[in-house]
Parts: C-alpha cells; structure tokens; sequence
C-alpha cells in the first residue's frame, strides 16, 4: 500500500476553460472550412486536426445539438468518453455566437489536469495561443475556480453558457456548482446549462435539474471482453506489471495499447521503474514498450506524452490514476488492467479526521475502465480481482465525494455567498447532517461565525481566501502577531502538500542531511518550510540551491505562485505586510490561532493523544521534529491514516497559548495537568 507521502489526485477541483471573444477578428469558421476543400493532399498537422473533429462521435449531432441548446436552458448532455463532448461542445457554441458581444464560455473540469490538457487542445484544434481566446483558470487548492467567481460575480453574468462537465465524477465542487447554477438559472433565462455526463446517472441529473431533457450523443462502442483472475491477488502492482508484459509478449505490438488503472504517484513511479527494468533483461526480444505516466502533478511538459501516437514496431502502455477513466481519452488502448482500487478521500464527522485511502472501486467505476478499451475497436479488460468479488464485493456506484469529505470549507464559502439556511440548501444528494454540524463548530471555533451562524468579520476576511479555514485563520490572525508576511509563506509551503522535499533512493543520506539544516534550532516543520522558502529567495530562486538542498525547484516555483496570490489577497482583506522573522514565539502563535483544534500531548508511553476528541497519534516520521527532540505539547496541519494514525507537520507550542488564544475552547483543566508537572 502507498504510504503517507502519496498525493491526493485532485478531485475536487473544479476548473475553467474558458472560450472568450476571438480579440483579433480571425473568423475560425472560416479557416476550418478552408481545411476541407484542401483534403486530402498533405494535410498540414492543423488540417488533420480539424478532419479528426470531423469523425467524432459528436460531430453528426452539431446542429442537432446546438438547437436543443437553442431550444432549453437547461441540458443534460451524455456521452461516452472520447465522444467530443468535452473539446468539440464549446468550440460549437463559439462558432454559433454564444461569445460575441465579450460573453463567456465556461466548461468545469474536476481535475487540473484535464482542464491544461483540454484547454490546450482546444486552442490547437481552434489554432490560437493559449491564454487568448482558450484559457484556463487553475487554483491550487481545494475547490475551484468557479465557486470563487461566484464571490465576485454571484450571476456569473459575464458567461452565456455554463457547461459543467464530467457531472458522473460527483466532486464536492461540481455538487455545490448544481445547487448554485440551478438557483441562478431561474433568475437569469438567458443563461444556458449544460451537465454533460458519461452515461451514468443521467436521469438522477434531469430529475434534479427539473426534468431537463436528457440529449443522448450514440458513443461507439466495441464489444469488451473481461477476463477476471481466478483467485484474489495479494499483489495488484506486481500482477499488474505481469499481466502487461505477459499481453506485450503474446501479442504483436500493432496490435494496440495497453493501459493500468493505479492508485497514485509513487505506485505509478514503482511500475515505471519495475517496467523498465524487467523490458531491459529482455532486451532486443521484444519490441519496444514506450511508458507513459500520467497522474495529477505530474510536470505539464511531460503530459503530452500520452497523447503522442505510438510509433511503428512499439507499445505504449499507459500508467494513470483514475484520471484516465473519464476525464482524459487515450487514443489506441486495446487492453486495459483494472486492479480494482483506487485512492478515495473519507472523513469521519465524529473525529473530524480525514484520511485518504486505498479503496475498492465501484461496479461503475470498473465497467467504465473496462469501456476504456472497446474505443476504437473490440477490446479486452483484465480484472485483477474475482469476478465473485465483482458481482458481490463491489458496491454499485461510488458514494459521491460530498458524503465523505470535511464541510469547513464548502460551508464557509456558502456562507459568503450569503446562502445561510445550509441543512435546506437543494444538495443533489446532502452531506450527513454531522458532517455539517462539525463544519459549523469548527467555523464557530475559528471565530468565522458567531452564535447565530451568521459570518463575522474574521469569517469574512477568511472567506477570500482559497484554504482551509484553518490556514485562512491563520493569516488572518497574523495580523495581530504582526508577521503575515511569514504566514503567507508557511501556507503557500503547506498548500504544496508534501512534494517539497526530494529524496532519491541512491542518496538518501545526503538528503536528510540537507534537510536537517532546515531543522535546526528545533524550530518544528511549519518554520522548517518558512526557512526552506526563505533561503530560497534569499538565492534569488535559485534552481542550483534546490538542486543542493534536495528541494524540488517545480514545487518551489509553485509554493511562489501561491504566495503570491496570497499577497494579492492581503491586500484585498486590508491585512498589512508585516515581517516579524525573529519572533518564533509569534510565528508559533500565529499557527496556533488557526490550528488550535489541532493540539496534541504527549503521552508517558512515547505517543501523542489529541486534546479535543481524544485519540492516539504519532508525529509522521517525515517530521523533522521527532528526530531532533520529543515536545509535550504539538499543533499539527493534518492527520494521515497509513499503517498507524500520524500528525503530519508538527510545531511544538506551549500549552498555556491553547488557553490563551481560544478561552472559548479550552479551559485551564485542559492543559493544567502539564502546568502542575513542570513545578
Ligand atoms: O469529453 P469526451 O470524453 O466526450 O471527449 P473529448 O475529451 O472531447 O475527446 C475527444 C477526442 O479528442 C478524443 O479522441 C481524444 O483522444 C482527443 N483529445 C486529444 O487528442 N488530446 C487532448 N488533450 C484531449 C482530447
Ligand atoms: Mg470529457
């Protein structure tokens, strides 16, 4: 199973591509029109793009299509994947007028990396820059884009049409997206929406949408044989790799491509180097296998890999995270191998604990993985499980994210919206009422609501800012401790998750010891990574000193994006710029303010119990603090579950702060016990 350090596949991200008004009058129609007449000479690689568009399974449907738009407001739109719902819908409501007059074309993406990735092939196909007429808007944190440009524009009046795409996937974001759009549809009519769907669930979506006609686009489909093991396997990733290599050796490499549903980066980065390997002790025996990892941070240079055709005489297998089951199509798979897990986000509203973990997927999940195959001709799907386990293990559908996730930051963003009747709010499928409450009484606790539930001052400041609640917490009261400056910094280096150190296996010595330097002073992990990203600038954003201090400079970069928005953001909330570098207690209480909820103590037995909803913790051992010294008292940034229930990101505080900055949460009686014991 992948340990802690394994990322989140960005799922509940909502993104935008957007298609704006062509600003320099090219007329798209036109060249595309053009590109027909030229076929069939050499066509050049534009032309071909626009005669592919043409043998999409969406292209007959355009006029069709484009008048059920005209003709409803609402639209459910289903497709199979590879349909041209995603890259061809939005370019046909540009080229019938849906962009003039400076009118916009939203299409929500759940996962960042399918909205780069489409936004770019859209401005190919349209041949214009990126950026100009296609873009995208990304954010680097929890939910998306769309729901923030409700803050600043609730009528989304700058947009003709809304298109919220992969519906099925049932993100947080695309579920509080339906009850938004849903509500600002019935006051703007001229507003069209499209909920377009692989299949699933589609009437679930009309009857939510009130009875909105379905508009069903015939996908193609090739029969999909499923093989299933006959016994459970003990190893997936290793039964995964056999299986690849075992059809790669069998069957001629023209044949077609194969693709591996895995859980995450680090099991995909385990099968790259296992592939390889194993390709090389066979040598010049078999044809050449070309991998091709694609997950969600993986480099945006590298992700047009997958998308490149397979030369002559060569495989591709392809090695994706549940990325590849609808979001992205890869032309050319014939044989895909379902392991039948994937990585799933779970909260338990009791503990407020939050964990991502290794999951079986559901009956749908499989059947559209195994339809990954059948695109372009008939297909095979491996099944790494037993088809009893299939028919009596699996549940149907996957529960959608909204059930299993923590509200903090959905209710606080509603609340800024001004929606504040939240257990009335028309949910396609609610949230549990616990897990609202929690939200509730965390907001409360962060001083975000008063008694009422209604915003305060602080919630609302907190509310412009794209984090956790905690982490927008902390910002703002560094106001008082007078080093926002430092705060920003630790939550940008947070927002980055935990691919900020780099440590490669042949040099693991060399990269802890780099690491520890940032460690000195026992200064705990939030100002370990304020350090790292000082002396970073302090280089001048040297890629070198990354290179020496095992830093990864890609997450870097990001971690200087992010702060930089964050700035912006300051200003925004009229937080002055203030640096307080040698006050570690300040920056400590800062961290405090918002992680107050987060405190733990130090047990006799060498464990952490958490103070509020106690439970038995240990600090991760990624953490520079527990190689360095054994602090009572701890704030933390999250809890991981792996092996054993970890506290990931650890300050050391005193104990006397918790009573201090929130009386209202705890009481002397809390933290006395640890007062009496120093005398
Ligand atoms: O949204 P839907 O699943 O219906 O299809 P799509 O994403 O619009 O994809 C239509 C076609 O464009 C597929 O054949 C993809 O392989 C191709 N495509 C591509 O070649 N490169 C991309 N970055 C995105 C799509
Ligand atoms: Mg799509």
């Amino acid at each position: 199973m992948p340990d802690a350090y394994d990322d989140v596949e960005g799922g509940d991200q909502t993104e935008v591509i957007k298609a704006e008004t062509v600003v320099d009058g090219v007329n798209l129609v036109e060249q595309e029109e053009l590109s027909v007449v030229q076929l069939p000479t050499a066509k050049t690689a534009f032309e071909k793009l626009q005669s592919d568009r043409k043998t999409l399974p969406v292209y007959p449907y355009r006029e069709e299509l484009l008048r059920a738009i005209n003709d409803h407001q609402i639209l459910i739109i289903v497709g199979e994947t590879g349909s041209g719902k995603t890259t061809q819908i939005p370019q046909y409501l540009h080229e019938a007028g849906y962009t003039s007059r400076g009118r916009k074309i939203g299409c929500t993406q759940p996962r960042r990396v399918a909205a780069m990735s489409i936004a770019a092939r859209v401005s190919q196909e349209m041949g214009v820059k990126l950026g100009h007429e296609v873009g995208y808007s990304i954010r680097f944190e929890d939910y998306g884009m769309l729901l923030r440009e409700f803050l600043g524009e609730p009528d989304l009046a700058s947009y003709s049409v809304l298109m919220v795409d992969e519906a099925h996937e049932r993100t947080l974001s695309t579920d509080i997206l339906f009850g938004l759009v849903k509500d600002i549809a019935r006051f703007r009519p001229d507003l069209k929406l499209l909920i377009s769907s692989a299949t699933l669930d589609a009437e679930k979506f009309s009857d939510y949408f009130d009875s909105a006609p379905i508009f069903k686009i015939p996908g193609r489909r090739f029969p999909v044989e499923i093989h299933y093991t006959k016994a459970p396997e003990a190893d997936y990733l290793d039964a995964a790799i056999v299986t690849a290599l075992q059809i790669h050796v069998t069957h001629p490499p023209g044949d077609g491509d194969i693709l591996i549903f895995l859980t995450g980066q680090e099991e995909i980065e385990i099968a790259e180097e296992t592939l390889k390997h194993k390709t090389r002790g066979l040598g010049s025996k078999i044809a050449e296998l070309i991998i091709c990892p694609i997950y969600a941070n993986l480099p945006t240079e590298l992700q047009g890999k997958i998308f490149e055709p397979t030369p002559e005489g060569a495989r591709k297998v392809v090695l994706a995270t549940n990325i590849a089951e609808t979001s992205l199509t890869i032309d050319g798979i014939k044989y895909v191998i379902d392991p039948g897990f994937v990585k799933m986000k779970s909260y338990n509203p009791r503990t407020g604990m939050e964990s991502l973990l290794v999951t079986p997927i559901s009956k749908a999940s499989a059947n559209q993985r195994a339809g990954r195959s059948g695109r372009t001709g008939p297909g095979k799907c491996f099944r790494l499980y037993t088809a009893y386990n299939y028919y009596n293990d699996l549940d149907d559908n996957t529960v959608p994210e909204i059930q299993r996730t923590n509200m903090a930051n959905v209710v606080l963003s509603l609340k800024s919206l001004g929606i504040n009747d939240l257990l009335n709010f028309d949910f396609m499928d609610p949230p549990p009422s616990e897990a609202l409450l929690k939200a509730l009484e965390l907001l409360y606790a962060l001083s975000a609501l008063n008694k009422q539930g209604e915003l305060t001052k602080v919630g609302r400041r907190m509310a412009e800012f794209p984090l956790d609640p905690m982490l927008s917490k902390m910002i703002v009261a560094s106001e008082k401790y007078q080093c926002s400056d430092e705060a920003i910094s630790i939550a940008a280096m947070l927002s980055i998750g935990n691919s900020i150190f780099y440590r490669p296996k042949d040099k693991q010595v060399h990269a802890d010891n780099a690491r520890s330097n940032f460690h000195m002073g026992n200064v705990g992990d939030h100002l370990a990574l304020l350090k790292v990203y000082n002396s970073w600038k302090d280089t001048n954003f040297s890629t070198q000193w990354c290179y020496e201090n095992y830093i990864q400079v890609r997450s870097m970069k990001r971690a200087r994006d992010i702060r930089g928005q964050l700035e912006g953001l300051l200003e925004r909330v009229e937080i002055e710029k203030t640096s307080n570098p040698n006050d570690l207690d300040a920056i400590k209480k800062a961290i405090t303010s918002g992680f107050f909820p987060h405190s733990a103590k130090l047990q006799k037995n060498g464990s952490y119990r958490t103070v509020k909803h106690p439970q038995t913790v240990q600090i991760h051992p990624s953490s520079g603090l527990a190689q360095v010294l054994i602090p009572r008292w701890v704030v933390y940034h999250e809890l991981v579950l792996t092996s054993k229930e970890y506290m990931r990101q650890v300050t050391q505080i005193k104990p006397e702060w918790l009573v201090e900055i929130a009386p209202h949460y705890y009481q002397l009686k809390d933290v006395e016990d640890h007062l009496v014991s120093k005398n």
